[in-house]
């Protein structure tokens, strides 16, 4: 019963998605995180990592607007979007040298750092959890080396023994941290996403 539920509230994110153009049922669950956390502003200056196939760089243009700018960081290509001010580069997020190319894609300091970066599933449970941990601390380095002062980070991480470490390390580096779950999300599913504001560590 509860999977059919589950089963139903994931069909009806996917119509969405296709009836509003988004490219991915994820644009939702940005969508809703923005709502309640006030992520994205006119004007800025986004870093999406893990951005592929595109619904959250979707999202963010629409909310900087024409004045703002997006960058998509993924491994794999991302179809272009129409418009000027949304970029896309292909890179991996934990290899050392993406810090610097995205600096130097961006026009100035970002303003907010997006990851919504996803290992491969392997099914075991630990495999999966130690895998998004280190995807999200490699989301945290690059949004220590990218972020201007006072700036926002959203990430997603699996939950697991290494969630707690993980969130402290984020709370060193920014003034307000929270965890949310949103309503976009499958409810089965380990993911939780970290919103931090107030970056302080530069
Ligand atoms: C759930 S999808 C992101 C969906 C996206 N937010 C959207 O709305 O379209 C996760 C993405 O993380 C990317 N990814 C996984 N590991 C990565 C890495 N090491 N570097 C860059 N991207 C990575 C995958 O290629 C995949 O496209």
């Amino acid at each position: 019963m509860a999977k059919q539920r589950r089963e139903r509230k994931h069909e009806h994110f996917y119509r969405m998605a296709k009836r509003s153009g988004y490219r991915s049922r994820a644009s939702f669950k940005v969508k809703q995180l923005n709502k309640r956390y006030n992520l994205l502003q006119r004007g800025d200056v986004v870093v999406d990592l893990g951005a592929a196939p595109g619904g959250w760089l979707q999202v963010a243009r629409e909310e900087v607007g024409e004045g703002g700018f997006v960058l998509g960081v993924d491994l794999q290509e991302i179809a272009k979007l129409l418009y000027e001010n949304v970029k896309t580069i292909v890179a991996d997020i934990t290899d050392a040298s993406t810090p610097e190319l995205t600096r130097n894609n961006l026009p100035r300091a970002a303003d907010v750092v997006l990851s919504d970066a996803s290992p491969k599933i392997s099914g075991i449970w630990s495999v999966d959890h130690a895998r998004s941990v280190e995807l999200a601390r490699a989301a945290l380095t690059i949004a220590e080396q990218v972020l201007a002062p006072d700036g926002r980070l959203l990430v997603k991480v699996f939950q697991g023994e290494f969630f707690e470490g993980f969130v402290g390390e984020v709370g060193k580096k920014f003034e307000f941290v929270k965890i949310s779950k949103p309503l976009a999300s499958r409810k089965g599913s380990a993911e939780v996403y970290i919103i931090a504001k107030g970056f302080t560590h530069f």
